[in-house]
């Protein structure tokens, strides 16, 4: 919560190898909107760290394209906050596909801006609350979640 009482969610950001270089422009872009950026990090994920964050996806006909994609060079992560991230961050990113982006929101999209296809799409969102605790755990274990407070506030005497 804010120090107003407004609930602030939390999302996962990724920005991609394809879009490793625009990386400050993407940022620029998130704190346009309206986000904070919480934490930031840039790492070269290993195909072990990257089937771990794509797990859902294991099996599927992409998948193998999709680790040596995302391992082909660094990806910057951030945790974003803002009232409704996760849905608002999505809306910024627009489809998955960087084709579809591209015809349908040219130019506020952030994947119709910076990707190419379906797999080169600049950056990642969380999909939903759960998956996004998880993958904020995942680059960034120490970022806890504060417990919501269930009664009065604690006196100091
Ligand atoms: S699906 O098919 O519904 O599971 O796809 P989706 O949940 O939209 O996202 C799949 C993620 O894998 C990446 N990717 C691809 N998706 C579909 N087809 C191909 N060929 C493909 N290659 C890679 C896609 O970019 C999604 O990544 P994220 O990071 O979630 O955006």
């Amino acid at each position: 919560f804010s120090k107003h009482g407004i609930f602030v969610e939390r999302t996962l950001a990724l920005v991609k190898p394809d879009a490793i270089n625009k990386a400050d422009e993407i940022e620029t872009i998130i704190l346009k909107h309206g986000f904070t950026v919480l934490e930031k990090r840039r790492i070269t994920l290993t195909a072990e760290q990257c089937s771990d964050f794509y797990s859902e996806h294991y099996g599927k006909k992409f998948f193998p394209s999709l680790v040596a994609f995302m391992t082909s060079a660094p990806v910057v992560a951030m945790v974003l906050a803002k009232e409704n991230a996760i849905q608002q961050w999505r809306d910024l990113i627009g489809p998955t596909n960087s084709n579809v982006a591209k015809e349908t929101h040219p130019d506020s999209s952030i994947r119709a801006l910076f990707g190419t296809n379906e797999q080169k799409n600049a950056v990642h969102g969380s999909d939903s609350a759960v998956s996004a605790e998880r993958e904020i755990r995942f680059f960034f274990p120490n970022c806890v979640v504060e417990p919501i407070p269930t009664g009065p506030p604690a006196t100091d005497y």
